[in-house]
């Protein structure tokens, strides 16, 4: 299982440094919350294009970055990430009123493509566009800051996307990925491997004032492999 960390408990103005850091620890995929003070339910903000801009000017290309938009308006704005170098944009199902057609736009810019859904959405929206899908994204907190408690009842989603995934693939099928996100730690990221997770985001578990991203990716990685 690869893990990809969020930024939000970074230090944003030493962020180049901590993009560094993650990347001498073997980190190549990179994940970036956009919060519009809208979407999410406590209204937060985080950060737009003009930062993952930036960040992409630091990985250099060979980085993959993607977005995670929890904003009202991702059919009229998804070009503005597009713009700013990610590699792949994640729209919520709840957010988006036609997401075949957002699929069709980000496809048509030669952008990947990945559907999240919140804890208590269910999975048949998502299963439908499946075969399409670059990435299905399950969330395992509701949406809206970082360092909160793990949902472990997200476990029937996630298997579900993992047989239809494997039964899509068997067929001749997109390789769609799973992601989960909020809440992982070296205590669970084993539990969600056995769940049949691909890339699992973990910020506070990555970035925080306890021990060096090298340390807490080595504390995960050992978890994984016990
Ligand atoms: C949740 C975000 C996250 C989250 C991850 O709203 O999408 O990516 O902040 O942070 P941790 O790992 O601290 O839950
Ligand atoms: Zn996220």
């Amino acid at each position: 299982m690869e893990i990809t960390p969020s930024i939000l408990t970074a230090d944003f103005c030493r962020l180049g440094e901590t993009l560094e850091e993650a990347s001498a620890a073997g980190i190549n995929w990179f994940h970036m919350d956009v919060m519009d003070g809208n979407w999410v339910v406590n209204r937060t903000i985080t950060f737009g294009p003009a930062l993952i801009r930036s960040a992409r000017q630091h990985l250099g290309n060979d980085a993959f970055i993607d977005c995670h938009l929890m904003i009202t308006n991702a059919e009229e704005t998804w070009d503005q990430y597009v713009d700013a170098g990610v590699d792949m944009v994640i729209a919520h199902i709840e957010a988006v009123d036609d997401f075949p057609a957002l699929i069709a736009n980000l496809h048509g810019a030669g952008v990947q493509v990945g559907c999240v859904l919140n804890p208590a959405t269910p999975v048949d929206g998502v299963m439908d566009l499946l075969p399409d899908l670059d990435l299905v994204l399950v969330m395992s907190v509701v949406p809206g800051k970082g360092g909160q408690s793990f949902m472990p009842e997200v476990e029937g989603k996630a298997r579900a996307f993992r047989s239809a995934i494997d039964a899509q693939i068997a067929d001749g099928g997109r390789v769609t990925k799973i992601m989960i996100d909020g809440g992982v730690k070296n205590h669970n990221a084993a539990l969600v491997a056995d769940w049949g997770i691909d890339i699992a985001v973990v910020g506070s578990g990555l970035i925080n004032d306890r021990y060096t991203i090298t340390e807490n990716l080595e504390a995960i990685r050992t978890a994984l492999k016990t």
